[in-house]
């Protein structure tokens, strides 16, 4: 926290070889007290508050539930999206990309998918300890690698299995973890 204990020999110690000494030292001296002043409002707005926190080590905190519901569901959707099957009295079409243009935006969705399977991966606050647990996150950024590898080629086939591929991959760890949202694990016929 930034409090009234910061002296000028504590930020010459940050910042060594920043102070003068002799006639300019005064002058200085009222500039750090500016700078500490401006700290200290700037802590008061919060916007140092995470200097506050360094035990997160740079890594995620967010819980599982909102992980998946806010940052891995919004994002596959958009993956999904480009090869969402439309039916209407015309009959059915893909939407797909279009032009270079989505092309390079459906590379984009892919890769953004395929970065958050490292942060879900490395997140303080998601640790299981299953092993089967890091399998599943892997099928996940393997079927992602794919959607965007197929993006790049323009390949639309290739979109349309990856993008059934990733489907498979996160209703199988729900299955593993969070059967209820599955629907349940279906019962073994005659049990
Ligand atoms: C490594 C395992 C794993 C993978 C992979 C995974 N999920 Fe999940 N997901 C879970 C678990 C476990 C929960 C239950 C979390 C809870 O309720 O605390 C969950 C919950 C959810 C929820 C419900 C969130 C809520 O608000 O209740 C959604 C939506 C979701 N996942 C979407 C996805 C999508 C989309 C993918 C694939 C792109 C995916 N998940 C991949 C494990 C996984």
């Amino acid at each position: 926290m930034i409090s009234q204990h910061w002296s000028r020999d504590w930020l010459l110690y940050l910042l060594p070889n920043a102070g003068p000494s002799g006639a300019d030292a005064k002058e200085y001296d009222m500039k750090v007290q500016h700078l500490l002043l401006g700290l200290a409002a700037s802590s008061l707005l919060g916007s140092v508050a995470v200097a506050s926190r360094p035990a997160e080590n740079g890594r995620s905190s967010l819980e599982l539930k909102e992980f998946m519901g806010h940052v891995m569901q919004r994002n596959a959707e958009q993956v999904w999206a480009w090869t969402a099957l439309e039916i209407d009295k015309d009959g059915e079409r893909y939407t797909r990309p279009q032009n270079d243009q989505d092309w390079e935006n459906a590379e984009s969705d892919a890769l953004t998918l395929q970065e958050l399977t490292y942060s879900l991966r490395n997140s303080r606050a998601i640790a299981v300890r299953d092993p089967r647990w890091v399998e599943h996150i892997d099928r996940v950024r393997v079927a992602a690698r794919q959607s965007a590898d197929a993006a790049e080629r323009k390949d639309f086939q290739a979109l349309l299995l990856a993008a059934n591929a990733l489907n498979d991959a996160c209703v199988s760890c729900h299955l593993a973890f969070a059967p209820q949202l599955e629907g349940g694990i279906p019962a073994y016929p005659g049990t």
